[in-house]
């Protein structure tokens, strides 16, 4: 990951390539702008007055500047008007600036960090929302940089890339709380980025297996246990939808269960579920091969769920946290599981499997079974499982779906800070009957014509629960993303880990309120 420093110099000193300040949507610049500019013989203000630069969310205009100050260029990157402004407008700004140095060609960006005070209209927008400014700018430039680049033999760009970012303070009383946020910033970062990297790597190289080796990689690495199932221990559960689901492929399932035990003794756990399935071709209920090569992202619940176990034990969260994953491959084959068989889950429901496509409600019962064991105080499971959330909401929120109103609000919220967006869709007693099978006790698809496909699936879900506090994400329109935006390129978009490890550091202060 790109070097992050802390830097207290006064601006007008400080030598980069390019320092980047932000600035709000006003007339004319003010504040530390306007004060910069009296020093440049008005350059700022006259991009304000021929409207070349009105501070626009994500507007950028690259200036050049000349002595006495030292910086090469000064970038000024726009926030939207100051009542509006929120902790993710912020990372996208930064975002924008960072994508923009490195599209420049510029080695190094240094961004102003603006004193901490009431009177500083953006900290106020954080402190409400919890965050910092240097972590909200570390988490929008880190993520935007990131490249998925390993398997090109020569990437020729990578050597112009951005090398450094600086933080810059004028005031040395803030130069060890911008060492603080800016390393959990990193923290979670890196979190994001292995779970991407997760989410973009093939299925022929990311199998189930690969995902338990980086499961135990990633516990070693932050001091977490982490316990691999294997096929023979589903038997002896009697997990048979995952095994039912691993069936068609030549590949063993796993059942990975990650523990980061930062809590007391007998705190119950929060536990946290990812649907694993490292390719899905629909299984004998075949999908057309449009587009088939994405669904070597259905295992992005998994690999949320390891970026989160990895953020809460960087972050050392006093928390007990749980992750499960079980991992699959869903395949067509001569032992593949067909429409119309019957498979018995851990819980002992039978369940009619009428689509073999509808593959992630499978494995996923098996994993809320055992999710109860622990007897967890929420259970939260992340999943690509329907393409009709697609249609309800497209790619700019996930359906949260549960049983308990209080969890739904408190996720929602930390989306809304988060930039990781949430809406809420029902459960009601009709959608449970939908899913009620005529031989067994329930079938994976409800009778065509029910429509509302992303909660007859969380309905599904519901039935393995009981009364454990529950949500269900479901991030198939939100996990990957075919146009960049201002801090997340192409491809996997590690959608869940900053929301899910801003929920648990919330949960570690009710719990103290309590
Ligand atoms: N993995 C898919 C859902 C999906 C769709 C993820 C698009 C990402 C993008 C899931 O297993 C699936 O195939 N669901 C079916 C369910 C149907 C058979 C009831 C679907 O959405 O079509
Ligand atoms: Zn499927
Ligand atoms: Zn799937």
């Amino acid at each position: 990951m790109i070097k992050t420093t802390i830097k207290n110099e006064r601006l007008i000193a400080h030598k980069t390539e390019c320092l980047v300040i932000f600035s709000t949507e006003e007339k004319n610049p003010s504040g530390k702008l306007a004060e910069l500019d009296t020093k440049l013989n008005g350059i700022i203000k006259s991009s304000f007055k021929n409207k070349r630069f009105q501070g626009k969310l994500n507007q950028t205009i690259l200036l050049n500047t000349k002595k006495p100050m030292q910086a090469e260029h000064l970038l000024l990157v726009g926030l939207g008007k100051s009542i509006e402004i929120t902790a993710d407008k912020l990372r996208q700004a930064a975002g924008t600036a960072a994508k923009f140095a490195e599209k420049s060609n510029l080695k190094t960006v240094s961004f102003f960090i603006p004193a901490n005070d009431p009177a500083n209209y953006i900290s106020v927008a954080l402190s409400e929302s919890n965050e910092s400014f240097a972590q909200t700018v570390v988490e929008g430039s880190l993520l935007s940089l990131h490249h998925f680049d390993e398997h090109k033999q020569l990437a020729k760009d990578k050597l112009s890339r951005l090398k450094k970012i600086t933080l810059l303070t004028s005031l040395k009383s803030q130069v060890s709380s911008l060492r603080y946020s800016a390393s959990k910033g990193q923290k979670i970062t890196r979190a994001v980025l292995a779970s991407r990297d997760l989410i973009s790597q093939p299925s022929n190289i990311a199998t189930p297996t690969y995902l338990a080796d980086k499961a135990r990689e990633f516990a070693k690495s932050f001091g977490m246990t982490c316990k691999v199932l294997a096929t023979s221990d589903m038997k002896r559960l009697g997990m048979g939808a995952l095994l039912g689901v691993a069936k068609g492929s030549e590949e063993p399932p796993v059942f990975i269960v990650l523990e980061h035990n930062g809590g007391t003794k007998n705190d119950p756990p929060v536990v946290i579920v990812g649907k694993g399935i490292t390719f899905d071709t629909g299984g004998i209920s075949l999908k057309p091969p449009a587009s088939m090569d994405e669904m070597k992202m259905d295992m992005s619940g998994a690999a949320i769920t390891l970026g989160t176990l990895s953020a809460a034990a960087a972050l050392k969260i006093p928390l007990n946290i749980v992750g499960l994953v079980p991992a699959s491959e869903n395949m067509p084959s001569g032992r593949a599981i067909k429409p119309g068989d019957i498979l018995t889950s851990m819980s002992g429901k039978t369940i009619e499997v009428l689509n073999t496509d509808a593959e992630g409600r499978l494995i996923l019962a098996d994993a809320l079974t055992y999710a109860a064991k622990y007897k967890p105080k929420a259970v939260i499971d992340l999943a690509t499982l329907t393409g009709a959330v697609i249609v309800a909401l497209g790619h700019e929120a996930a359906a949260v779906l549960g049983n308990n109103n209080e969890l739904i609000l408190n996720l929602q919220k930390c989306g809304e800070t988060t930039g990781e967006r949430l809406w809420p869709l029902p459960i009601w007693p009709e959608h449970e009957k939908a899913i009620k099978s005529d031989i067994a006790d329930l079938k994976n698809i409800a009778s065509p014509g029910v429509g509302a496909g992303t909660i007859t699936a969380g309905a599904f879900l519901k039935s393995f629960v009981g009364e454990i506090p529950w949500c269900h994400l479901d991030i198939a329109g939100t996990s990957w993303s075919s146009e960049e935006k201002p801090y997340t390129p192409k491809g996997a978009t590690g959608f869940g880990v900053r929301l899910l490890t801003l929920f648990l550091e919330q949960e570690v202060k009710n719990n103290k309120n309590h």
